[in-house]
């Protein structure tokens, strides 16, 4: 291939990138708010309350961004998650919500999240809860 041929070609790649772009803009759906995701999806074990007990189904995910797994008052939580040595930070959080039992072999969390985008929301909501 010559360059007369490489120029036109990459011109192309960049202009039909573009409008696939312009076209996956316009039909996105809003990103679900990671609060009302919380809500639905979360807060049926899981309290949310500063300073609050766990629940008897789940730890308090209060400040969870940051902390070491394992680490709240919770009285059962498994031995896979309590000697997993995970600090949760954005990254851990996503790979954990989106395959419990496969980033934490063993744990007793079996709510996946499958959608990316509703982890990231849900992810950005925990994290403003300090
Ligand atoms: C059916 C109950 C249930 C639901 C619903 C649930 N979880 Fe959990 N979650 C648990 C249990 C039980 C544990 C403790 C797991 C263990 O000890 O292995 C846990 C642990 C966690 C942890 C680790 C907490 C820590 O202190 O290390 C995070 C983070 C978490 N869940 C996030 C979520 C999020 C976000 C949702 C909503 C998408 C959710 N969970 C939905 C039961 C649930």
């Amino acid at each position: 291939m010559n360059l007369r041929t490489v120029l036109p070609l990459s011109a192309i790649i960049a202009a039909t990138g573009l409008a696939a772009l312009a076209v996956s803009a316009g039909a996105a759906p809003p990103a679900p708010a990671g609060d009302q995701s919380f809500k639905q999806r979360c807060q049926m074990c899981h309290a949310l309350t500063p300073g609050g007990a766990s629940g008897p189904l789940a730890p308090n995910l209060r400040g969870v961004v940051g902390r070491k797994a394992g680490s709240t008052a919770f009285k059962t939580y498994s031995p896979a998650l309590k000697g997993s040595s995970i600090v949760w930070n954005a990254a851990k959080l996503d790979a954990y919500l989106a395959a419990p039992g496969k980033t934490v072999p063993g744990t007793r969390m079996v709510i996946a999240v499958s959608d990316p985008a509703q982890r990231k929301a849900i992810i950005a909501y925990l994290a403003t809860q300090r």
